[in-house]
């Protein structure tokens, strides 16, 4: 894995930096629901104000507005942003995704971003694998740097494509095989065994395209409709009534699964294990957070919003060796794909 060069290795003494951070967090109510993004992004600017850069303009996107639209402002993350690190030296610039040349990676827009500013430092791992023009075009017009979070993700995710310590254990689920095709490819085949819980797992018993066999749940807790409060049991899978729908996998797929997690040296873990908004519909996904974090010999990433949620939720986040602040971005990363945003800062 290639790390860019560091913002470590930056003159910032007096200077104007652009810092690209990922501050793309769930709003409720109009504040901010989930600091963990912004949390992440802390230590990069405090090295900044450390070395005394003389100011600081962070940017980065929120959601998917098209346009300027008011649900979409920053005002929320700044708020957050300046209890957490109150500096004046730091100015929150508005949503990139404002200006309708951000997402097509124009040049126009990053030249705007730039404008004022001595170097760049990209610390947004989680939009990496987009091209856009904070994340991309404007590498090209400043010197480019990576912050300490882009640095890190890199750095824990890449020890994912190296020699790894084994056996190595990769634990998939969601809704779609085909958003996970990729990372169980290229990283499914080097691993050891790769469990897969969630709907995919219905498809793979259907069609395997994967070329190898992955371990799939025996059982599952089936409800007779999609609804959080239907009627609901455990089946063995071959004995799922005609019509119900397996909504999270069973007892004995969950003693297998953190079996095989508890005996693991390296775990990597995407996607929950059935529909785990719904309280009993959560058990399968709980089941393997808890038995990832109980394996303290291993060295565990997990990535993923959904993911993420169930050990935050649980409170388990502390006890995991790596919890990545990408979703699509970890993803691409794992599956071999250069990401473009960090593609274009040297080395
Ligand atoms: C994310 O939350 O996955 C990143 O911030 C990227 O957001 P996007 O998928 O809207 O580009
Ligand atoms: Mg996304």
């Amino acid at each position: 894995m290639r790390i860019p060069r560091s913002v470590r290795e930056a003159d910032v003494a007096g200077k104007v930096v652009l810092v690209r951070s990922d501050l793309n967090v769930p709003l409720e109510n109009g504040a901010v629901a989930d600091d963990t993004r912004i949390r992440a992004s802390l230590p990069t600017l405090r090295l900044l104000l450390d070395e005394g850069a003389a100011a600081i303009h962070v940017c980065s996107h929120l959601g998917r507005p098209k346009g300027v639209d008011d649900a979409y402002r920053m005002a929320p993350v700044e708020t957050r942003l300046r209890e957490l690190l109150p500096d004046d030296r730091i100015e929150l610039l508005e949503n990139t995704r404002f200006n309708p040349g951000e997402t097509k990676n124009d040049e126009g827009f990053a030249r705007e971003l730039a404008n004022g500013c001595d170097l760049y430092v990209d610390d947004a791992f989680g939009s990496a694998h987009r091209a856009h023009s904070s994340t991309e075009a404007v590498a090209r017009l400043l010197p480019a740097y990576a912050g300490l979070l882009l640095e890190e993700e890199l750095r824990n995710l890449g020890r994912l494509l190296g020699d790894v310590e084994r056996p190595f254990v990769l634990v998939s689920g969601g809704a779609k095989v085909e958003d996970k095709l990729g990372v169980l490819q290229h990283l499914g085949g080097r691993a050891d065994t790769v469990l897969i819980g969630g709907k995919m797992a219905e498809q793979l018993r259907v069609d395997n395209p994967l070329g190898f066999e992955a371990v799939l749940p025996v059982d599952v807790v089936g409800a007779a409709e999609f609804e959080a409060d239907a009627e609901s049991g455990v089946f063995p899978v071959a004995d799922l009534p005609e019509g119900w729908l397996g909504l999270d996998i069973g007892p004995e797929t969950r003693s297998l699964f953190a079996h095989e997690l508890a005996g693991a040296k390296t775990i990597f873990w995407n996607g929950p294990m059935g529909v785990f908004e719904w309280p009993p519909f959560a058990e399968g996904t709980k089941a393997v957070a808890e038995a990832v974090a109980a394996n303290h010999g291993a060295f565990s990433v997990v990535g993923g919003a959904d993911s993420v949620r169930a050990l935050n939720e649980l409170g388990l986040a502390d006890r995991i060796s790596w919890v990545s602040t990408g979703g699509g971005a970890s993803l691409e990363l794992l599956e071999g794909k250069e990401l473009p945003g960090v593609a274009v800062i040297p080395s």
